[in-house]
């Protein structure tokens, strides 16, 4: 939630790498420093480092990338008229332990480099000319267990409002809806601050009138309501108000996953007849239920949590937050079916839960991993309660989130002290929102007493752990669930899960080929699973990796093999896919447990000729038929075949080879793979060509034959140039294990693909990106900047 007027302060910021004294003061020579837009993660384009063979260290959680480092920001700002006005400063997220200077004197920082904050500069700032500047400091504590990034990695917004405002997280809007959901109402309690009370014993300002008005998708006014307001002597009120919608002139549209309807609440002050910065957020009209035995309502119907794990990198742009890049990892989630998304393991970016409210995403809203070991662990005791607290102030008017959860597989699960700390910080949350909380249990570590111990045991244990939260969060305990749902009075909700395979009994390094989701299936208890990830993500790697490679998207966002298996289970769009059994490819690096059985879909495998291999065929259709060469080679009912995937066993041969699916005896889709000739041309597809300053363009590159046909088996190394008012952000291929980098001008495409990414200038202006490769056709894309 951010003030309409809120200036977005992300440009022309310089950047230096490493510390300098007084670098915060205004006579300090910055000219040879970089200049850089944010948002900005230097990490990503500092070079690989392999550093100390094996074992897990530091830099295999950063994918290798140098992360130990001071850096500074500096960036002069321009103010007028501020006199008797209050001047924020906002950073959606600064990595880490960042101090921030204002003309020289410092206004304050965050431990944490996840948690959103806000300083109030008024005491600092002057007419004129202003500088800000920021120190981050990322080398002096334990690094995540993922990449993390490092910089000023998310929006900075600069705030000039009347002293008498709407505060920063002050509304909180909690919908109700009548039992058979036609009646709404919106009860609003806006806190409001008033500077100038107290202390400086100013009265103006002290009395006033607050406006609601909810406007519907069109921007029709469903409900308004004015309340007069008195500070009464106090610096803070909470102005209470309770809106309800005129259902008779147009009745509620409800949010949900698949109908993600929002409304706007509008919120300004007025005093002595003038308007105050006005406040926007979404809300949506929603009921969810969990229950015992019952799982999850959603509106009343039955929805079962078709989830994905994610972290917040984003490989080309690092952990730089940019809408579109996650717009289009979520668009193509949201096609294989899945409906949630847990934030694994600490408070995204904002914008990104603005999105899921958008687009319908279930959200389980993470705040911590560890406590207090790992990257939080020497600011747990100071900052937890000021941290978390504030996540939830800035999150809880969020329709998409429906379950907080206040850590995962921490250090002393099992232990008293676990459970104080999850008590304390359950209520914390608690004060502050209604909504259902977890924190996810670790099966395999904690305590270690327990692995192969009777499953009363953990039964009994587990109880214990569970008595203050809502949901038994369990990470990979799937044949557990019935001995759970038996033993504890609790949903489950499977907070991760491996993609492919589960655990069997109480051993969790010991896998079978049961998917994890048909343990959702069979218990009523259950409300569904999070894969550990939906995307992959940089660290938590061994060398050459670069990354975590064991999701259902590469990091480029493209579908594998495993994510067309998924969809046919999450999702009713009728579809058939083919890929072979190919030990042959190359190593993912992923741990085997988290992996998914090798598989490539391409019809060029010499090596395979005249021998028998094995096609697997996944479908969500009753019946399948193979096609090879034109010629019909069988047909198979899906019900008949273990785990519902069919494998055919054939003789290996090239050309064409086709699958068709039926349901009740239609033909429904088909998937057809082609061998490909000798790699021709690059052909370059982007998502967007008509870009607005600023806006993000993703290219994606296709190596093919003379006729279209994708070279998936040849890795081929690509150019980039950039024409134009653009700055080119990067390239990756699927394959994590290349040593180019993510900012560098050149790609090695794997799977005949890669993908570059461009982001717009001010413009208006033209911009080319043109592909080159020594024995390929080049391409180039055009774009416009409107
Ligand atoms: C889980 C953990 C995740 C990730 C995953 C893969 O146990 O919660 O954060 O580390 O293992 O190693």
């Amino acid at each position: 939630m951010i003030t309409n007027s809120a200036t977005i302060f992300n440009k022309d910021w310089r950047f230096m790498l490493g510390d300098a004294k007084n670098a915060q003061s205004a006579g300090f020579n910055d000219r040879t420093w970089k200049h850089v837009d944010l948002p900005h993660d230097w990490l990503i384009s500092q070079p690989f480092n392999q550093g100390k063979k094996g074992g897990w260290t530091s830099r295999n959680m950063q994918g290798f990338f140098a992360w130990e480092g001071v850096c500074w920001y500096r960036k002069e700002f321009f103010l007028k008229d501020i006199k008797g006005k209050t001047v924020y400063i906002y950073f959606g997220g600064a990595y880490r332990n960042s101090r921030v200077f204002i003309n020289g004197k410092e206004a304050g920082g965050r431990a944490c480099g996840y948690s959103s904050f806000e300083l109030d500069i008024s005491a600092l700032v002057k007419e004129g000319n202003n500088l800000i500047a920021v120190r981050l400091d990322n080398g002096c504590e334990e690094t995540d267990r993922w990449y993390s990034g490092s910089g000023l990695y998310r929006n900075v917004f600069l705030k000039v409002l009347p002293v008498t405002h709407i505060k920063t997280w002050g509304i909180q809007a909690v919908t109700e809806l009548s039992a058979n959901k036609k009646q709404a109402a919106v009860s609003v309690t806006t806190a409001i601050v008033n500077k100038k009370a107290g202390g400086q014993g100013s009265d103006a300002g002290s009395k006033g009138i607050l406006y609601i008005k909810l406007l519907d998708s069109s921007g029709n006014i469903a409900a308004e309501s004015k309340t007069k307001f008195d500070f009464g002597g106090k610096d803070e009120i909470d102005v209470k108000q309770n809106i309800t919608l005129n259902s008779a002139q147009s009745p509620v549209k409800l949010w949900s996953a698949q109908e993600p309807n929002l409304y706007r609440l509008c919120a300004h002050i007025e005093i002595d007849g003038n308007a105050g910065e006005p406040v926007e957020i979404n809300i949506g009209f929603r009921t969810v239920e969990i229950a015992y035995n019952k799982g999850m309502t959603v509106n009343g119907e039955p929805v079962k949590l078709k989830g994905v794990c994610i972290h917040h990198d984003s490989g080309i742009a690092g952990s730089a937050y940019f809408d579109e890049v996650w717009r289009r990892r979520l668009n193509t989630l949201k096609s294989i079916g899945c409906n949630a998304v847990r934030t694994s393991h600490n408070p995204p970016a904002q914008e990104f839960l603005d999105l899921c409210d958008e687009m319908g995403f279930y959200v389980i809203d993470e705040c911590f991993d560890k406590w207090k070991s790992g990257y939080y662990a020497s600011h747990f005791d100071t900052d937890a309660q000021r941290d978390l607290t504030e996540f939830v102030l800035r999150d809880r008017n969020h329709p998409c989130i429906f379950m907080w959860s206040v850590g995962n597989e921490v250090e002393n699960q099992g232990q008293d002290s676990m459970i104080a700390i999850q008590k304390q910080l359950v209520s914390t949350v608690r004060s502050l929102d209604s909504r259902p909380v977890t924190c996810a249990l670790s099966p395999h570590a904690n305590p270690r007493t327990l692995v192969n111990a009777p499953v009363s045991e953990l039964v009994k244990l587990t109880k214990k752990l569970v008595k203050d939260v809502d949901a038994i969060g369990l990470n990979y305990h799937e044949p557990l669930y019935e001995a759970y749902t038996q033993g504890i009075e609790k949903p489950i909700i499977g907070t991760e899960c491996y993609e492919y395979y589960s655990s069997v009994g109480t051993n969790f390094e010991d896998v079978s080929d049961k998917n994890p989701w048909q343990f959702v299936l069979e218990n009523d208890n259950v409300i569904g699973q999070f894969i550990w990830a939906g995307i992959d993500y940089l660290g938590e790697c061994c060398w050459p990796a670069k990354g975590w490679s064991g999701s259902i998207l590469d990091i480029c966002g493209f579908m594998k093999p495993n994510a067309y298996f998924r969809k046919t289970i999450w999702s009713n769009e009728p579809l058939v896919y083919l890929a072979f059994l190919d030990q042959g490819i190359k190593p993912d690096y992923a741990r085997g447990r988290w992996s998914f059985p090798p598989l490539s879909s391409h019809l060029n495998h010499d090596n395979l000729h005249r021998k028998n291999v094995t096609a697997v065929v996944y479908t969500n259709c009753e019946e399948v038929e193979l096609w090879i060469n034109g010629k019909k080679r069988g047909r198979r009912k899906k019900s008949e075949e273990k785990n519902g995937i069919i494998e055919w066993y054939i003789e290996y041969t090239q050309g064409n080879i086709e699958v068709k699916g039926f349901n009740s005896g239609k033909e429904e889709c088909s998937y057809a793979l082609t061998t490909a000739e000798k790699p021709q041309k690059i052909k370059l597809l982007a998502d967007n060509v008509n870009l607005k300053p600023g806006e993000i363009a993703h290219i994606e590159v296709n190596v093919t034959d003379a006729k279209g046909v994708l070279c998936r088996t040849e890795d081929q190394f690509i150019e980039f140039s950039l024409e134009g008012d653009a700055q080119y952000l990067g390239a990756c291929s699927p394959d994590l294990n290349q040593h180019l980098g993510f900012t560098a001008s050149k790609v090695m495409t794997s799977q005949g693909k890669a993908l570059a990414i461009i982001r717009a200038g001010d413009g208006p202006g033209n911009i080319v990106l043109r592909a080159y490769s020594e024995n390929l056709e080049g391409a180039l894309s055009r774009f416009k900047i409107k």
